[in-house]
């Protein structure tokens, strides 16, 4: 397959986030009649999404990989046929740039100072909604790892349905991955910022509006990617890792990781005041994404892929440091905070695998899970993810499956199959990228036996540039 069209930033650097693999695609597909080699179960109905950046126009200045504009790709799966489909996110900025014909936002690696627009928080950054999927009360929402404007999509069609702001009640800024509770239709959330208060914690309702939202005191600005909850509690996370103030004063974007300080979880009532929060320290670190997270008795287990040196060293040309710096290395990980005592005890579930993007049976957030399903990161200089692992948290068990050289998958899912009685009774979920052939595909695995391999490749029309999160939404859900 031939690329027709490399998008470039200004820079005249070789950015490998913009090539190969990574580079963004121009066309927005949709296809029915798709190849498949084997048998795509029947017993698999749903939609497959996943977002990630896909930059339009080439960027004014260096490009970051989390610049790029919001490109959701999507499988139908019903009674055995598969339907692909790719929409960008029609973001306000999205929108403001098609009309203009190319791009008026510069990238975090660039001095904000003379965008349009940012966050409602005043981030002058683009809102491009290329972070997360998460499927709630209908829609699914597309969001930005800074903190910005929840979008909802269609989950078949992928149409932008606009800014959802939970029937008026957000007031504030939405962060990438919030967590959803099934059993009672809440959706929990935090918004961050720079400026006080650095950290809002909410719960919207099962009705789509905001319930709840406290102020939370944090010693500065900090950068939160994720959260958790358990039964009767929400987890929320002050990182050693924040903005250095010399070089945001001079109107630059660097971070810091304080060796010296703790990680400190902040554990608080699902519907608790501020007062309430306690928190918990631990070693420093920093955590992208949550596993899942319940309670045993008085005690909260909270499962993460950790980071241990969340800054490497080493200096360079600002490409390289963004390189490096974006390069995952984490480890599956366990926190115990006990109630009684305030102690936090911690240990490596893994601590060999380079593990990230984990995904759990969505029906069970909050509650024990068995399995976690994680990507393998290649050792390599970006981030590329060569397999799947599965691990088990009541034998330790850990299995394996690795796509093959050059051939790099997504973000995959646990699919549950119809009449589903488990946490492994379904499907893995991916869309897996050939470098040397430009093409792409969905592999659908057996979760409870990951190693052998794809029962179904369903062969795409375009490739799919490697991306982001991705979720599952299960037919009885789209009803
Ligand atoms: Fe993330």
């Amino acid at each position: 397959m031939v690329e027709s069209v490399v998008i470039m930033d200004e820079s005249g650097e070789s950015n490998p986030y913009l090539l190969g693999v990574y580079a963004p695609v121009q066309d927005e597909i949709t296809a029915d009649e798709l190849t498949v080699i084997g048998r795509i179960p029947t017993d698999l109905n749903g939609v497959y999404l996943r977002n990630g950046p896909n930059a339009r126009f080439p960027m004014r200045g260096r490009y970051h990989w989390f610049d790029g504009d919001g490109m959701v790709h999507a499988v139908h799966f019903e009674n055995g046929r598969a339907r692909y489909r790719n929409r960008w996110v029609r973001t306000r900025a999205f929108d403001a740039e098609s009309a203009a014909g190319r791009s008026l936002w510069t990238g975090v690696m660039e001095n904000p100072k003379d965008n349009p627009f940012g966050n409602a928080r005043g981030l002058p950054f683009k809102d491009t909604a290329n972070t997360d999927v998460i499927f709630h009360r209908g829609k699914v929402l597309a969001s930005w790892y800074l903190c910005g404007t929840p979008y909802s999509l269609d989950p078949l069609s992928l149409e932008t349905l606009g800014i959802d702001t939970f029937l008026d009640t957000l007031g504030g800024d939405f962060m990438a991955h919030p967590k959803v509770d099934e059993h009672t239709g809440e959706l929990f959330w935090f918004d961050y910022g720079p400026r006080p208060p650095y950290l809002r914690y909410g719960v919207v309702g099962p009705e789509g509006g905001v319930e709840h939202c406290v102020e939370l005191d944090l010693p500065g600005a900090r950068l939160p990617h994720d959260m958790a909850i358990t039964r009767n509690h929400a987890i929320l996370m002050d990182l050693p890792l924040y903005q250095d103030l010399d070089a945001a004063r001079q109107g630059r974007y660097r971070l810091t990781f304080d060796r010296e300080l703790p990680s400190r979880f902040g554990v608080i009532p699902r519907r608790g005041q501020a007062h309430e929060i306690r928190w918990f320290e631990a070693k420093p670190c920093y955590i992208y994404h949550v596993v899942n997270a319940w309670e045993e008795g008085e005690e909260i287990v909270l499962d993460v892929c950790r980071v241990s040196r969340p800054a490497p060293y080493g200096g360079g040309s600002p490409l390289a440091r963004m390189i490096s710096y974006l390069k995952l290395d984490a480890r599956m990980y366990r926190y115990r905070f006990d109630l009684r005592t305030g102690r936090t005890s911690e240990e490596y579930v893994d601590a060999d695998h380079n593990t990230e993007f984990p995904s759990i049976d969505a029906r069970s957030t909050g509650h024990p899970t068995r399995y976690a399903y994680n990507v393998s990161v290649a050792d390599a200089e970006t981030n590329l993810f060569d397999g799947l692992v599965r691990y088990d948290n009541v034998t330790g068990a850990k299995e394996t499956y690795y796509y093959g050289p050059g051939v790099y998958g997504s973000e995959a899912p646990f699919a549950p199959r119809d009449g589903s009685t488990g946490e492994d009774d379904g499907y893995l979920i991916t869309f897996v990228t050939d470098e040397r052939e430009g093409r792409s595909e969905v592999q659908i695995l057996h979760a409870s036996r990951i190693s052998e391999g794809p029962v179904a490749r369903v062969l795409l029309p375009q490739r799919v540039p490697l991306g982001f999160h991705a979720t599952w939404v299960r037919a009885e859900q789209l009803r």
